[in-house]
């Protein structure tokens, strides 16, 4: 605590869930200060709209949100940052996320999935640190165990990023019963958003078809199609970890929707809201199917809806249109087909979208 504000670190702070937690906590007036790691230009665009640089406070306590540099494989940079922050809550966010670039950078995987939260655990233990720790897990975890998965599903992943992420649960429940440490693990089912990465499927769909509408490509490649996932919205998942940290005892959860769909699902809803066949605008290439696959993900999250009292509010067909709206906006934005400033509701963006195709 400093002048009476929590004080929260967040790893990965300039990815999709970063940027979403990094609202909500300064919307719970916490002070905020995020990890960026040094890149050939500034990659800060998701949390720009935030007060990441106050001039009259500088990197300094008093400051309410700043950042600083630091690296999950430089165990170094970890313990100066938490010297310098002192926090009350450590979000460990950061990561290689994408399942199947792990494949293609196995050891970098490991080495930030699994040593980084290692790094900032030991650190805790050995300096002693009051802090909790939320350790960022993923459903990728189960891999081949069969469906609905909850806490005590077998886990058997499928990719070194699903082991890298294992690990990485393992030590933080280790730490927690070895040490007493206040280690907690958040087992999340895929969450997307606007601000999902677009090499992830989901945004690579709403982003392509929304390049199709304006006239920027003609066609989508994918890989495997007969996945199923259990897509929630990562706004409201972040409010999950945050609970997690609240709650009185340190535990494991499974966040999820308990809907599964698979990738041809997606199409459909996405493509069906232009009045269109995906069939007509999606290619199958090899060069985007894994060496390994998980084939069904579909999460129960009792525990967090009985002790957390967290519940998913946006379902998968809420979810697919506000993505594919939300890329419609910002493609005809680029392309002048809707003002800059626009700021119509989301059916605006679907129906212009609708009619632009119609003429073609
Ligand atoms: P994301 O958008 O890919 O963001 C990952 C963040 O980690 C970025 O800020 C990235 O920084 C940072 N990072 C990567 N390597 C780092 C390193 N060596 N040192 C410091 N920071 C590093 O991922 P996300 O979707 O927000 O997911 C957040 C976390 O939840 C990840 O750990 C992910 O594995 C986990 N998770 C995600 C999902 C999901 O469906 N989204 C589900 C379960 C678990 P740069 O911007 O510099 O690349
Ligand atoms: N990325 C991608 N690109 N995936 C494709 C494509 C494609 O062109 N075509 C088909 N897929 C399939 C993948 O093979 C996978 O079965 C599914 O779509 C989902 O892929 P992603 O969106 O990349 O997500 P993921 O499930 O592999 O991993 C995400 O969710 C995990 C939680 O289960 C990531 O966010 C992980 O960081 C997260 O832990």
């Amino acid at each position: 605590m400093y002048n009476g504000k929590k004080v929260a670190l967040i790893t990965g702070i300039t990815g999709q869930d970063g940027s979403y937690l990094a609202e909500l906590l300064r919307e719970k007036d916490y002070f905020v200060r995020g990890i960026v790691r040094r890149a050939s230009n500034p990659n800060t665009k998701r949390i720009d709209h935030l007060d990441i640089y106050d001039e009259k406070f500088g990197k300094t306590k008093d400051s309410p949100f700043y950042l600083l540099y630091a690296d999950l494989s430089d165990g170094t940079s970890i313990r100066n940052a938490l010297e310098k922050i002192e926090p009350d809550e450590i979000y460990n966010l950061g990561a290689q996320s994408h399942v199947g670039i792990s494949f293609e950078n196995p050891e970098s995987t490991l080495n930030f999935n699994a040593l980084g939260p290692l790094r900032i655990l030991e650190a805790i233990r050995d300096m002693k640190l009051p802090t909790k720790f939320y350790q960022a897990s993923s459903s990728e975890m189960f891999g081949i165990s069969a469906p609905p998965q909850n806490e005590n599903t077998p886990m058997l992943p499928q990719s070194p990023y699903g082991v890298s992420k294992l690990a990485a649960y393992h030590l933080t429940r280790l730490y927690r019963n070895a040490y007493g440490i206040f280690a907690a693990n958040g087992i999340l089912f895929n969450h997307e958003s606007p601000r999902r990465g677009l090499n992830f499927v989901t945004r690579k769909i709403t982003t392509g078809i929304a390049d199709i509408v304006v006239g920027n490509k003609e066609n989508i490649s994918l890989g495997n199609l007969e996945a199923k996932r259990d897509w929630g919205f990562s706004k409201e998942y972040v409010e999950a970890m945050w609970r997690i940290l609240q709650h009185e005892k340190p535990d494991d959860f499974v966040i999820a929707t308990r809907e599964t769909h698979d990738i041809k699902e997606f199409l459909d809803e996405s493509f069906n809201l232009l009045g269109l066949n995906w069939q007509d605008y999606v290619k199958v290439s090899d060069n985007y199917k894994r060496p390994a696959e998980v084939p069904a993900l579909l999460g129960d999250p009792s525990k967090a809806e009985k002790i957390l009292g967290w519940q998913p509010k946006t379902k998968f067909k809420d979810l697919v249109s506000l993505m594919l709206a939300a890329d419609l906006k910002l493609k005809m934005q680029e392309k002048g087909i809707v003002p800059i400033d626009s700021k119509e509701e989301d059916a605006y963006y679907l129906a212009l979208g609708k009619e632009l195709m119609s003429k073609k």
